[in-house]
């Protein structure tokens, strides 16, 4: 709601402080605010017991989203601003409304709260969008297959880019496209009627469900008997070929928690054409590996850091402050430049040595010393 318009408004933003002027529009629970952006519930509904969609209707600050992005959602409990990253699970609706598809997490503080206290009406605080798991442009389109790889709610973003996929196969050609999706049962897989429709009309969309504990009830492939080691149980490279032979001309997409994607990664090493992940938490690291010594050349200082924490959770640690934003390697807010040693992406596993090359320190542990453009 819109409370004021033209002249008027343009007065009172330029007079108001924000404090102020956001205090009275939350006060008349209005959509608008001076600067943040904020998103009214227009509508909710469940995607699986455990998962929630919530469809909101951000004001003018919002400047939109690619299919893959994050935004940031802000939510107040009892008091206390807790924030917590969602992927749009689905691309932006003609009417400019968005939806993020919230799995409740046992023991959590936000997506309890998302998942049964927040209702139709509701206003949440939204970061602008950010993340580059996105699309190759459709100039490459044709150069290579896709092989999207989900574990559990990590199929939001990579659910985004294959719904996407299908809007566009209305009026251009898309590349081949295989989505997996591996979830504990039957019933933890979201958008799964959605999605087989689209590959049941698309001849380029393929979907494919694995159970990793219990069998699937109705498997997709004909002729696979439910307990197939092909149709459930972890990840395999058999699983994946089976449904996309081709898999090593691909570029892969994986998202899931750091044990999904990290094993991904293990098992496509050096085999596929591209590999782009997010994991939506970070891998335990040993506490026993020793140390490295940390030097950031701008500020002329050097720490001995443990090699079994993150560059930036041991450079807090040590005192030093980083700027920092989702802590998982999407937002780049920590992104800086290594300018000597070798150091490891803990998603991937892999080695980081090039100098000069950009590093994220929240998902980047040091093997070696290392110099970083801090
Ligand atoms: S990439 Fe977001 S804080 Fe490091």
């Amino acid at each position: 709601m819109r409370l004021l318009n033209g002249p008027l408004q343009t007065v009172i933003d330029t007079l108001l402080p924000e404090s102020v002027f956001d205090f009275w529009l939350e006060e008349l629970g209005a959509l608008h605010r001076k600067r943040r952006v904020m998103a009214r519930v227009v509508e909710r509904f469940p995607e699986t017991p455990e998962m929630i969609t919530l469809v909101l209707q951000p004001n003018g600050h919002f400047q939109g989203f690619q299919p893959g992005q994050h935004v940031d959602v802000t939510v107040e409990i009892e008091g206390r601003k807790l924030t917590r990253s969602y992927s749009p699970s689905r691309p932006v609706s003609d009417e400019g409304l968005i939806q993020i598809s919230v799995k409740r997490v046992r023991g959590g503080a936000v997506s309890p709260f998302l998942c049964s206290q927040v209702q139709v009406g509701d206003l949440l605080e939204l970061s602008q969008a950010y993340g580059d798991m996105q699309l190759p442009t459709p100039h490459d389109f044709q150069k290579r297959p896709l092989l999207f790889l989900a574990g559990g709610s990590g199929i939001t973003p990579l659910s985004a880019l294959f719904f996407e996929l299908a809007k566009r196969a209305q009026r251009d050609t898309i590349p081949t496209t295989t989505l997996m999706v591996w979830a504990p049962t039957d019933t933890d897989f979201a958008f799964r009627d959605e999605l087989e429709t689209i590959a049941r009309s698309i001849p380029d969309l393929r979907v494919a469900f694995i159970t990793t504990r219990q069998a699937l009830a109705t498997p997709l492939d004909s002729g696979l008997e439910h307990s197939d080691p092909l149709n459930s149980g972890r990840a395999t490279l058999e699983q994946i070929a089976h449904r996309m032979p081709n898999w090593e001309q691909a570029s892969v997409y994986a998202c899931g928690p750091a044990e999904f994607v990290g094993h991904l990664a293990s098992l496509t090493k050096g085999k596929v054409q591209a590999f782009t992940a997010e994991a939506f938490t970070l891998p335990t690291l040993s506490a026993d590996d020793g140390h490295a010594s940390i030097t950031l050349d701008k500020r002329g200082k050097t720490v001995t850091v443990s090699r079994g924490e993150t560059l930036l959770d041991s450079l807090e640690h040590s005192g030093e402050t980083l700027e920092s934003g989702c802590r998982r390697g999407i937002c780049l807010t920590c992104a800086c430049q290594q300018v000597s040693g070798v150091s490891e992406n803990i998603i991937t596993g892999e080695r980081q040595q090039d100098a000069g090359m950009t590093i994220r320190p929240c998902i980047s542990r040091p093997l070696a010393d290392v110099t970083l453009h801090i």
